[in-house]
């Protein structure tokens, strides 16, 4: 029997709901926060170091935060068109690397690193060389060499941008790294090489599923992430050449998970990042060991054969206004990647129908419209308020987290989530489900953390 205490809590409670709304597993949203804001607002991130981790502020390309990088916003269906081809090329399993030709001869191949530049969507400022030059470069974990665009380019060889060409001759601490140095040996064997001569600088090449590429030297220079906190010898691209497309940021820092990536030269554990619940405020990177991780859930880190920039979190369950799914751990069999530059989460065939058919009922009051390529999308023109249900994901160990309602779960009007693959396929958690949890990916430890509220 329920205490009369525990009945007259109830009582009130369930007078207070609004159509179900506020028993803890449904929300209600001012529709007006679906509309994107135009001025950039929010707690103020600074570049800084704090113990022994360094926060960097990130911000979304085309929000009101952003350094006025693009003129043109892209619409809501060009942008998912670039992220559903950016995901059907991860979960492809295209690999990288070595390709074998007709007369058996290997040749490396630097064309095989997947996603495409054009479809990422955060950026930070960083800063490179003596004097230290402030550079916009977008933050991507499915790469891993970081590139600038570098003097000389000959015009139209490089795409436009925002801040003069970073130039090498005039940085007091930039070198290109030489032929026969192990770095160099290195880049070749992770498939970044282009190939040099003994005695010449060493070439890197990267292309990219969207046809851009970005060809130059490999160099190294002093890397400033905050005020005081800097890599000395950092190495990444100096793009020479750089084709098709007009992004207007200055280069890309690679979070993958090879040794050329900004996180394996900074501390070498791992690196966490922070994606703003909206467009109009600013969100994180974080590197560097954390003293004290409290307030995060963590899940083991896998890996994807033949994709070793990538690391893979394993659901076990979904839970859709406070009801879990009927699924069973094979219907998540093949991982998820945790991918910042992908848009909506990839989910397999029968874990994503079960998801859509919940969330479709506990959205039945609202008018479904198709969307393109999404089939979960609603009109909620004309509403005061939207009754959107809670999202929980729960990974391989237990750990669970609560979407952001509603910009964790509805990307303009879309549920962001959509089928990626067969059962046992690889899927990709997306940036939408992510915003607003700090999630650190701990490499040394091989584990996932999350922290719900983190920006
Ligand atoms: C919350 O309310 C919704 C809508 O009335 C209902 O479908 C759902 O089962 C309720 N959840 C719980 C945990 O009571
Ligand atoms: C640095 O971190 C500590 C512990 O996490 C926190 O209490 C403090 O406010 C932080 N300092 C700054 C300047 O952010
Ligand atoms: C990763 O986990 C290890 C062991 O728990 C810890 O010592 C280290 O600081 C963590 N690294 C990061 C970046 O959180
Ligand atoms: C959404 O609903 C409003 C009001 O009913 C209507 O005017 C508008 O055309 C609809 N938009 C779409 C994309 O269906």
């Amino acid at each position: 029997m329920a205490s009369p205490l525990l009945l007259s809590i109830l009582l009130c409670f369930n007078l207070s709901t609004v159509h179900g709304a506020g028993n803890g597993s449904f929300v209600t949203v001012p529709s007006s926060s679906f509309e994107p804001e135009t001025v950039c607002s929010g707690a103020i991130v600074k570049p800084e170091q704090n113990g022994s981790t360094v926060y960097v502020p990130l911000v979304h390309r085309h929000g009101p935060c952003a350094p006025s990088l693009s003129t043109n916003t892209p619409s809501f269906a060009v942008m998912f068109r670039r992220s559903h081809a950016r995901l059907n090329y991860i979960v492809s399993g295209a690999t990288r690397g070595m390709e074998t030709y007709g007369d058996g001869k290997k040749v490396s191949v630097p064309a095989h690193l997947g996603t495409s530049v054009n479809s990422l969507e955060y950026v930070a400022k960083v800063s490179f060389g003596t004097p230290a030059l402030p550079q916009i470069v977008v933050i991507d974990t499915g790469s891993d060499l970081s590139w600038l665009q570098c003097k000389p380019c000959s015009s139209g060889q490089c795409s436009p941008q925002k801040d003069p060409l970073f130039d090498p001759s005039h940085s007091s601490t930039y070198s290109a790294v030489p032929c026969l140095s192990d770095e160099c040996k290195k880049l070749t064997a992770d498939a970044y090489g282009s190939g040099c001569t003994n005695g010449k600088p060493c070439g890197f090449a990267i292309s990219y599923a969207d046809v851009t590429s970005t060809v130059g030297t490999y160099s190294k220079n002093k890397l400033t992430l905050a005020p005081g906190t800097i890599v000395k010898n950092f190495y990444f691209g100096c793009g020479h050449s750089k084709s098709s497309v007009r992004h207007l940021f200055d280069g890309l820092l690679g979070l993958g998970r090879l040794s050329e990536s900004l996180g394996a030269q900074y501390g070498g554990g791992g690196f966490s990042y922070c994606l703003p619940a909206v467009n109009s405020k600013p969100g994180f990177l974080a590197l560097g060991a954390r003293r004290n991780p409290s307030g995060f859930v963590f899940t083991p880190m896998g890996r994807v054969p033949g994709q070793p920039t990538f690391s893979t979190v394993t659901l076990s369950g979904i839970t859709v206004g406070g009801k879990k799914l009927d699924l069973r751990p094979s219907a998540f069999s093949g991982g998820m990647i945790v991918d910042s530059g992908t848009v909506v989460t990839g989910l397999q065939s029968t874990a994503y129908r079960a998801l859509r058919s919940a969330f479709r009922k506990a959205m039945e009051a609202y008018r479904l419209v198709p969307h393109g390529d999404l089939d979960t999308c609603y009109n909620l023109t004309g509403y005061k308020n939207v009754v959107v249900p809670k999202i929980a994901m729960t990974f391989s160990g237990g750990a669970t987290i609560n979407l952001d309602v509603p910009n964790g779960i509805l990307v303009n009007g879309c549920l962001a989530f959509a089928e990626s693959g067969q059962d046992g396929s690889t899927g990709v958690l997306g940036n939408v489900n992510q915003r607003t949890f700090e999630v650190l990916f701990n490499t040394s430890a091989s584990k996932f953390g999350f922290r719900a509220k983190a920006c």
